[in-house]
């Protein structure tokens, strides 16, 4: 039987934090072995944004570099970089003509930079980035997307246009599954519980990379804003206890463990004990995946020739598929 097909993407624009493992990678990890997956590196994603001395080409080794040291199986899985697969931003076009000004608009992610930006130098490519990451999607035929909470909306929107679209030109595209975890697909930033874990912070405090350091790790999860409610018992309580429930979900992650027994074990005891075992837990994990890390980041021909084999296999799919798409808008006979 044919495998379903799973595809994701991580944007290389800065440096992976524990919460884009904990919410896609490590899913990721679990999935190779049961579906066809395509994991890409989404760097014209990354080109909204400009960043003072950045280096996009370094950054897309590294984020490479990290799917591999987090367990991404080059044998099993195509690992692509998405600016060298034209049918992305082609494809894009065309479905930015069968999709609406209106729909783009209520986009929470562009609202919300709307607002950072205070209405101004927002470029044209904020506005249409969730098409072309509809695209990326529906050009494979996905069934499964797995990504973390703060995609869904794109995800829906990306279903509403594959399904406008088949509604007039007959079953042309699969209509894509998010798949988010119930924990952990919202890692909160460490000191500002109302957000998200995110790489692009301009407050170190607030996250934790997968490269971490030993003693930061400790410092940071120290410092990690805390609940301060009357009883200060360790109890999971995502909306009124956001910042130990943030702890609990980093560790039953990582761990495995449920959440109610890691609540049972630590019954009584207080919040900094979480806090230093929780801090463990992240030193042994990421232990490993630096370790492969730093084997694998300066073997530059090593890597190139991963990205070569997987544009390749990407290529063939996506080829076959956008003629097939050409064709049913009478673009080509
Ligand atoms: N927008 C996603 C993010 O910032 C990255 C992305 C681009 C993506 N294209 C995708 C994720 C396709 C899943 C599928 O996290």
């Amino acid at each position: 039987m044919k495998k379903n097909i799973v595809f994701s993407g991580i944007q290389p624009s800065g440096k992976l934090t524990i919460g884009n493992y904990i919410g896609a990678i490590k899913q990721w990890v679990k999935m190779q072995n049961k579906y066809n997956c395509f994991f890409c590196i989404v760097d014209l994603h990354t080109i909204t944004l400009k960043k003072k001395n950045f280096d996009l080409n370094n950054a897309i080794l590294d984020t490479l570099s990290i799917y591999l040291a987090c367990g991404i199986n080059p044998k099993k899985s195509v690992i692509f970089i998405q600016s060298h697969i034209s049918e992305h931003t082609q494809l894009s076009w065309i479905l930015n003509c069968y999709s609406y000004y209106g729909e783009l608009k209520r986009m929470t992610q562009f609202k919300n930079k709307l607002i950072k930006y205070n209405f101004k130098n927002i470029n044209s490519g904020i506005f249409f980035y969730p098409i072309l990451m509809a695209s990326d999607i529906l050009l494979y035929q996905t069934s499964y997307v797995p990504i973390g909470e703060d995609q869904k909306q794109h995800i829906e929107l990306c279903r509403n246009i594959a399904n406008r679209f088949n509604n007039n030109y007959g079953n042309i595209f699969n209509i894509p599954k998010p798949c988010i975890l119930k924990y952990g697909s919202k890692i909160l930033s460490l000191q500002e519980t109302k957000k998200k874990m995110s790489k692009s912070d301009n407050n170190y405090n607030n996250i934790i990379y997968l490269l971490e350091k030993k003693e930061n790790i400790f410092k940071k999860i120290k410092l990690a804003k805390t609940d301060s409610d009357k009883t200060r018992k360790i109890k999971y309580d995502i909306i009124n206890k956001p910042g130990i429930s943030n702890i609990l979900n980093i560790f039953a992650s990582l761990t495995g463990e449920k959440i109610t027994n890691i609540v049972k074990n630590f019954n009584g005891k207080m919040y900094n004990d979480l806090k230093y075992e929780t801090s463990k837990v992240l030193i042994y994990f990421l232990e490993k995946i630096q370790e492969n890390y730093y084997n694998i980041r300066n073997k530059e021909s090593f890597l190139k020739d991963i990205i070569y084999d997987g544009n390749i296999k990407a290529k063939k799919i996506a080829k076959i598929n956008f003629l097939k798409i050409k064709k049913k808008i009478n673009l080509l006979k």
